[in-house]
């Protein structure tokens, strides 16, 4: 069961760990050019590395997509080594719990501007460098794009216009043969996310319970929606959100965002 991208260039921002470094050893595994993105030097040499030995031509260039005059520069780098875009995946993303009244602006804003500003940032800047027509944008959403949490307003509007910029580029870019489209994926084993939103063994095993398929996902999990939306059977799909959860967000989801949300009102005194 595997897709064939060889000869295609793929390229990953924030594809250094976790989910979204999965989803470029996805394409890697299926024959692509990979290129990752992220801020740390030592994680994309780390990860370039990792690449290769699954036989991948791989690059990467360390940008925080804050800055999209970094990001301009590194993708015109790998147009130059690898060729043009068939492929741009969009994963940058920071989060921590806390209660509105819980944070400072600048707090709230860091989340935008790496998330939402950030998928902006990334895109923009990919434009040129996209096939056209043929290539394909998978941005990585979150059910916090559609779903209320408490302590959570920072991601929820953030992920909320992530998807928003999606759909709305999908009508602008459609034109010229590029797709776009979200996937979101629900609670992913060993992820940095999943430590940071469920942080004890009773929260991660309430996660567990509210998934229908009672099994966390993993990276492959998602890395295969990516390669279907990008790959020839998906076509015809452009401007879609996608879960891949198990079924998460049909409503397992809800007892632990109350449980969290439980618990982050109980520890904080913000705001009284
Ligand atoms: C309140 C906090 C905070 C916290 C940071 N801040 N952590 N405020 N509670 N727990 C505040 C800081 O005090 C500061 O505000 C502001 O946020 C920016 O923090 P910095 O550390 O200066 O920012 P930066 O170095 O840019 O780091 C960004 C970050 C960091 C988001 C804060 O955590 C990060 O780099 N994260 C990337 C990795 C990550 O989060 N991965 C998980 C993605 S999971 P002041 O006012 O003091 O300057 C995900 C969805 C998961 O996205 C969904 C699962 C279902
Ligand atoms: P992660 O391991 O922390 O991955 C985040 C990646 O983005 C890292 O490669 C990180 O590398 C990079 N990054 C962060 N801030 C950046 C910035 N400002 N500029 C450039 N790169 C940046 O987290 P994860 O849990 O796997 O999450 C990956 C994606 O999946 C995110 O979009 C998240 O919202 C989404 N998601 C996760 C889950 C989950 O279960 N974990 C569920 C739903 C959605 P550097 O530190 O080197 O910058």
């Amino acid at each position: 069961m595997t897709f064939d991208f060889s000869g295609r260039t793929v390229v990953v921002v924030g594809g250094t760990s976790g989910i979204n470094r999965g989803i470029a050893e996805s394409f890697a595994r299926a024959g692509a050019r990979v290129a990752v993105a992220s801020r740390s030097e030592q994680k994309v040499e780390d990860t370039v590395s990792a690449l290769a030995i699954l036989g991948a031509e791989a690059m990467g260039f360390a940008a925080d997509v804050r800055d999209q005059d970094a990001i301009r520069k590194g993708f015109s780098d790998v147009e130059q080594a690898f060729g043009q875009f068939d492929v741009l995946v969009s994963g940058a993303a920071g989060n921590f719990p806390a209660l509105a009244n819980g944070m400072s602006a600048n707090a709230f804003k860091s989340v935008v501007d790496i998330d939402l500003l950030g998928t902006f940032h990334v895109m923009q800047a990919a434009y040129c460098h996209l096939k056209k027509p043929g290539a394909s944008v998978v941005n990585i959403s979150a059910p916090q794009a559609f779903l209320p949490m408490i302590a959570q307003s920072h991601v929820c509007a953030a992920k909320a216009g992530v998807d928003m910029i999606t759909r709305t580029l999908a009508m602008e870019w459609g034109p010229k043969g590029v797709r776009v489209n979200s996937v979101v994926p629900g609670p992913i084993e060993g992820t940095e996310g999943m430590s940071r939103l469920a942080p004890t063994p009773a929260l991660m095993a309430q996660v567990k319970a509210g998934v229908p398929l009672r099994r966390l996902g993993t990276p492959e999990d998602v890395g295969n929606l990516c390669m279907f939306l990008a790959s020839d059977f998906a076509s015809y799909m452009n401007g879609t959100v996608i879960p891949v959860d198990g079924g998460w967000s049909l409503g397992g989801i809800s007892s632990y965002a109350a449980t969290l949300g439980d618990f982050m009102m109980k520890t904080s005194t913000e705001g009284e």
